[in-house]
């Protein structure tokens, strides 16, 4: 039998001596990282407009395991993609692109797979654009059911401002980012005076709507999800452990957490793996994760941000379709760790990903 042709699609972090793309300056909770995962050097405005682009680490562990199925061929999601993508015709992208301009960046390399017949693994176009506007995903998750909070979009020129009534304390989060930018200390606000204060900035540093959330005051957990419809299986569930922050530190698990506190050196020891859950809970949160899995059209895998309300029930902040997948397994990433839990090692997980999808297309590994 022929052996399958995996083209695979990626962003990679520039290196430190590159060219920021513009010299705009930056607000300091945007200052660049210390975490292993982006060089320290790296300057603002690279580290933050690239945080969601993987290290060439993950990009030679990724291949590495892709080996396992047939012969691979790398495919950076740069603006000569749809070219290679035509010249190539492989049997299957291997996606894991953040894409880079736009609230639909993440959809692009989907989107033009599609344009030339070309399977891919995980989520669609739509389901991609839709899991990083924060909204509109809270939109879907509400009208099939998933509790999620309380929520309003201000900046965006057209809805009212904060209303009387919203429920404080507040995150406020710009609509379509990830890796928590622009989710700092600064974003939890106790007044609608802090609310406007930082509504103003994101709008000015982000140039995009502001989502202000209701703060939901207990245990955070995160999802990790393999597999499609019936068959979709939810991994050993991870707590971020707030203990493990700084004391002083509000319980939030952004962008000094991520970005700042834990270093390559010194690991915040911030995930517990399974979380210690009572069944009625660790229930409760798988089956409102994969509601949410399914809600958006997720596909292959996924992971499930959740934290509890003050009463204890599951709600979901958000879905990432194209997760975070750190090989070391030193540092700190969910959707390994977890797979880890289950006994499922870094290759593995990467081929029961491209597995699934070539299952969806009726080819077989
Ligand atoms: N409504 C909320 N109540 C309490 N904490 C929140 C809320 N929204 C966000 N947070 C905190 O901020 C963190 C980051 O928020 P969120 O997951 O929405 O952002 P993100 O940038 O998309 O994250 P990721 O790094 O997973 O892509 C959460 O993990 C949580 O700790
Ligand atoms: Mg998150």
């Amino acid at each position: 039998m022929r052996e399958l042709r995996i083209g695979f699609a990626y962003n990679e972090k520039p290196s430190e001596d590159a060219e920021p793309p513009s010299g705009q300056p930056l607000p300091v909770d945007r200052l660049p990282a210390s975490n292993g995962a982006v060089p320290a050097s790296l300057s603002p405005a690279l580290h933050d407009r690239f945080a969601e682009w993987d290290e060439p680490a993950t990009i030679a562990a990724i291949e590495a395991a892709l080996r396992r199925r047939g012969t691979v061929i790398r495919m950076e999601a740069d603006t000569d993609f749809p070219a290679k993508l035509r010249e190539q015709l492989p049997d299957i992208v291997f996606n894991i692109a953040e894409g880079l301009n736009g609230p639909n960046r993440e959809a692009h390399v989907p989107a033009i797979c599609e344009y030339y017949g070309v399977p891919y693994t995980a989520s669609d176009p739509l389901t991609l654009a839709l899991a990083l506007d924060k909204r509109r995903a809270k939109e879907i998750f509400r009208a099939r059911g998933v509790c999620t909070p309380a929520y309003v979009l201000v900046g965006d020129g057209a809805g009212p401002d904060l209303p009387a009534s919203f429920p404080l304390p507040a995150v406020v989060k710009p609509l379509y980012e990830g890796s928590s930018m622009g989710i700092s200390e600064r974003a939890y606000c106790t007044t609608p005076e802090q609310v406007a204060a930082r509504v103003a900035e994101v709008v000015g540093e982000y140039d995009e709507p502001a989502l202000v959330e209701e703060f939901l005051p207990g245990r955070e957990f995160t999802v990790a999800i393999l597999g499609n419809g019936q068959t979709a299986r939810v991994l050993p569930i991870v707590e971020i452990r707030f203990d493990a922050l700084p004391a002083g530190a509000l319980p939030l698990y952004g962008y000094e957490a991520k970005w700042i506190w834990d270093t390559a050196d010194q690991p915040l020891q911030i995930f517990d793996c399974p979380a210690p859950l009572e069944p009625p809970l660790a229930h409760a949160l798988e089956s409102a994760a994969l509601a949410a899995y399914h809600a958006l059209g997720c596909r292959d895998w996924g992971r499930v941000d959740m934290r509890l309300d003050a009463r204890g029930v599951p709600h979901v902040l958000e879905i990432n379709p194209l997760p975070g997948i750190l090989p070391d397994p030193r540092q700190n990433s969910c959707f390994p760790k977890a797979a880890r839990a289950a006994g499922i090692d870094y290759d593995e997980l990467i081929c029961t990903v491209l597995d699934s999808a070539l299952a969806r297309y009726g080819m077989r590994p």
